[in-house]
């Protein structure tokens, strides 16, 4: 079993229910009418948007979130739909007014990171809007990992547990955004919702808009 679905095997809302307070802030909603939520995990994100009437796709390589997703949007009657997709190998089929990868991209090692990031963009209606956020290198967490990883698979991916988790540059992530942003924010030494992560995180939240 990966590390993501032993996660979401246990108790609900693993990263909580409510959508980044930044995206719900900034994102302009009147428009908007079609959603992609990529590794949305149980659909934080693409819950809230497909409440707001936006026919949403959320994909996860989680079954088991998956699944949770799926029944919460059927229980609400939301036009939501959620697949099991692994990213790496995943390729848009069509574009979207928004696409959103919140904490996702940091699965991946940096140069697929990239790529990833490349194939969200272009799931991207022009005029659409893309959202990704990470946590960043350079603070209380990358040194904690340092000492407490297995080993570094790759330049600021920390293997442990089962997985990777990669620390990226803020240059790093508003090169994967690509576009000039509608709106960014940093923050300091952000305590994850899973009570038992002991990391800080610095996390970089960006939106840009595809012209
Ligand atoms: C930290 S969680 C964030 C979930 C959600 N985006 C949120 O903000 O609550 C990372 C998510 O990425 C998913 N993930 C990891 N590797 C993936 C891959 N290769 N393809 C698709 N999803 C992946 C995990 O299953 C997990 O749900």
């Amino acid at each position: 079993m990966s590390f993501f679905d032993a996660l979401y095997a246990g108790a609900a809302s693993v990263y909580g229910e409510a959508p980044d307070e930044f995206l719900v802030e900034h994102l302009p909603l009147g428009g908007v009418r079609s959603a992609l939520d990529a590794g949305g995990g149980e659909g934080r994100h693409a819950l809230w948007i497909a409440r707001t009437g936006v026919t949403t796709e959320l994909i996860d390589s989680s079954e088991a979130a998956v699944k949770r997703c799926a029944s919460r949007a059927r229980d609400a009657g939301l036009a939501l739909h959620a697949n099991a997709v692994d990213l790496r190998s995943w390729e848009p089929q069509r574009v979207y007014d928004v696409v959103i990868a919140a904490i996702v991209l940091h699965a991946f090692k940096i140069t697929r990171a990239a790529d990833v990031a490349q194939r969200l963009r272009r799931a991207v209606a022009p005029g659409g809007y893309l959202y990704l956020s990470a946590h960043l290198a350079g603070g209380a967490e990358e040194r904690m990992r340092r000492e407490t990883a297995q080993e570094e698979r790759a330049e600021r991916s920390f293997y442990a547990h089962d997985h990777i988790k990669t620390l990226f540059t803020e240059e790093e992530m508003r090169a994967m955004a690509a576009w000039e942003p509608v709106a960014s924010e940093r923050v300091e030494g952000e305590r994850c919702p899973r009570p038992e992560c002991p990391y800080p995180h610095d996390v970089l939240r960006i939106l840009v808009q595809r012209r």
